[in-house]
């Protein structure tokens, strides 16, 4: 997921800190819109992205899991990988949703039937038909950077796979126009506990808590359709197994990096990067990077994003509403590997390769090579973390987020997915050349208005500023968000 907090990244600290019931830091994402396009929306969706991330943290109890289960979850595409979402039943009797599903947020958002203003094609929670839900007197509201969302904190059976149990969540009353829609109706938090707006104990880590997964991990399989020709507005796109691997899943051995930091995000640090053969090395603080199934693309911070592309002849960065965003010249493959300090996992340039951009975006409407916009952008500089390794990366590997000891793994794919030139697609879709996207004006709202979260009973200032956004995809962001 890929937002940012409006003004108060640097305050988010405090609010930790201080342990306030009422600040509320809600990385909401930005569900996706219908239709829209993606290249177009592609400002909105950094805008939003840049966002996000804006502290780190606490600590997490490690214990060993050693009896329990395993659950794989259906994963379904959305819109050319923007983003992958999840069935999640709530209440009883279960209610089905597909929200995202988002390793860099950790809250549970969905949207209610009290809810005007969430659009016709957002499938919403019938808080009255469920006999266990149960609503708090705390209301949050929730800033996006196009948009704003409110609703109230509640509790309700929640089964995701296999498991059930009673967890906490945002039940959505009020969203901004446009805000979700195009059936995903909220967002299914992967990270850790202490980045909880709700202050809430995650679903998958309440399992773990419990002793009750069978391995202290659950692991991706994203599938890819971003160089599908055909429109995708959801397809089957993988497998989440909470609380194991699948071995069929992948090839050889799961390489395991610690995380950076205590768990908050899942951070790793990004040890280099390499671009059509050329290393840059990274690593400290300035390769600090959140792996994010939430976010759709990978935001490096400038001076990085700078020096990858400078390795791709004839690569330009975009300015106006698409400032951070880089395009090339679409006949070339821009192959990319990444190294967290073991394997350099390589990128297909088909993930690199976002579409085609009008002429007039790059400035020069009387162009004859078509330019192409790339999936590794510019962040700015200054957050934390500093990079966000979303889909276009995690696309390409099998990866595993492990509680005990704290860690994300990598794996090969099983079917030869480390090919750096996308020769070897891993995903069964049918890979057919990329065609000109049409382009049209990403709707835009200047919606970084601020507005604090007003949880009930906590006076503290922070609740004026605890707002982040979490822009689900965040190339969806646009497209799914915009608000
Ligand atoms: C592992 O993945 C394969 C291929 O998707 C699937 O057929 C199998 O059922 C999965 N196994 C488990 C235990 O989930
Ligand atoms: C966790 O494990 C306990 C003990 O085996 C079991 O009673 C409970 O139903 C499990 N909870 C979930 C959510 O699977
Ligand atoms: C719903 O949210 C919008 C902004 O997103 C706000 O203008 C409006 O007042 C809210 N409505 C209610 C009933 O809270
Ligand atoms: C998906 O990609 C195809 C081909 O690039 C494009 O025609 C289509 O509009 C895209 N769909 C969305 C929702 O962006
Ligand atoms: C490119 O964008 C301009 C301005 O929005 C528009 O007039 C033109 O028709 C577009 N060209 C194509 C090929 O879509
Ligand atoms: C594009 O071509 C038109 C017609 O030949 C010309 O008038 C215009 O100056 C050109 N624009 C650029 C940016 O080269
Ligand atoms: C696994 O990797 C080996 C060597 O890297 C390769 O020969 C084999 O084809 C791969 N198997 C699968 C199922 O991808
Ligand atoms: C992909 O895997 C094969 C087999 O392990 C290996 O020979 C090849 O070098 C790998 N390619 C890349 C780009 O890593
Ligand atoms: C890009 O990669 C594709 C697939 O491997 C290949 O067919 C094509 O020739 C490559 N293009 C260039 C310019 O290298």
């Amino acid at each position: 997921m890929i937002s940012l907090p409006l003004l108060a990244i640097a305050l988010f600290p405090f609010a930790l800190a201080a342990h306030q019931p009422g600040a509320g830091v809600v990385h909401a994402p930005i569900v996706r819109r219908s239709h829209s396009n993606r290249v177009a929306n592609l400002p909105k969706a950094v805008e939003a992205l840049r966002k996000k991330y804006g502290y780190q943290v606490t600590n997490v109890k490690s214990t060993n899991s050693k009896r329990g289960n395993i659950a794989a979850i259906p994963i379904t595409d959305e819109d050319n990988d923007s983003s992958y979402s999840g069935v999640v039943s709530i209440g009883t009797p279960p209610q089905n949703f597909n929200l995202v599903l988002d390793t860099g947020s950790s809250d549970l958002w969905v949207a209610t039937t009290s809810c005007t203003s969430c659009g016709s094609d957002v499938p919403e929670f019938q808080t009255s038909k469920s006999s266990t839900y149960k609503a708090t007197s705390s209301v949050l509201g929730i800033n996006y950077g196009s948009g704003s969302a409110q609703g109230t904190v509640a509790q309700d059976s929640v089964t995701f796979g296999s498991f059930e149990m009673s967890q906490e969540f945002l039940a959505v009353t009020n969203v901004s126009t446009g805000l979700i829609g195009d059936g995903l109706s909220g967002i299914m938090g992967l990270g850790f506990a202490s980045i909880s707006s709700l202050q809430t104990t995650p679903f998958w880590e309440a399992l773990y808590n419990a002793n009750n997964l069978s391995e202290p991990l659950f692991s991706f399989y994203l599938e890819r359709y971003v160089n599908q020709a055909n429109q995708i507005s959801a397809a089957p796109g993988g497998v989440l197994t909470l609380g194991g691997t699948n071995s069929s899943l992948y090839n050889g051995s799961i390489e395991y990096i610690d995380l950076t930091g205590p768990p908050s995000y899942w951070l790793l640090t990004v040890s280099s990067v390499t671009v059509q053969g050329k290393t840059i090395t990274i690593g400290g603080p300035s390769g600090l990077a959140a792996i994010d199934t939430g976010t759709t693309l990978i935001g490096a911070p400038t001076p990085y994003a700078a020096s990858i592309w400078a390795q791709v002849p004839g690569s330009m960065e975009l300015s106006g509403d698409w400032q951070g965003l880089y395009a090339f010249p679409c006949d070339t493959n821009v192959t990319v590997h990444i190294s967290f300090g073991g394997t350099n996992w390589a990128i297909s340039p088909l993930d690199m390769n976002l579409g085609t951009l009008n002429n007039t975006i790059i400035g020069n409407a009387n162009a004859t090579s078509q330019m192409c916009a790339g999936g590794i952008f510019d962040i700015g500089i200054g957050s934390t973390p500093a990079w966000i390794v979303g889909d276009t990366f995690l696309k390409n590997v099998y990866s595993v987020f492990r509680a005990s000891p704290p860690a994300v793994g990598f794996a090969q794919l099983a079917s030869g997915s480390n090919s750096s030139t996308g020769s070897s697609d891993p995903n069964p879709v049918q890979v057919t050349g990329l065609t000109p996207l049409p382009t049209s004006t990403c709707a835009s709202s200047s919606g970084s208005s601020k507005s604090g979260s007003t949880n009930s009973g906590s006076p503290s200032p922070i609740n004026n500023i605890a707002l982040s956004l979490t822009l689900l995809a965040s190339v969806a962001g646009c497209f799914t968000l915009f608000l």
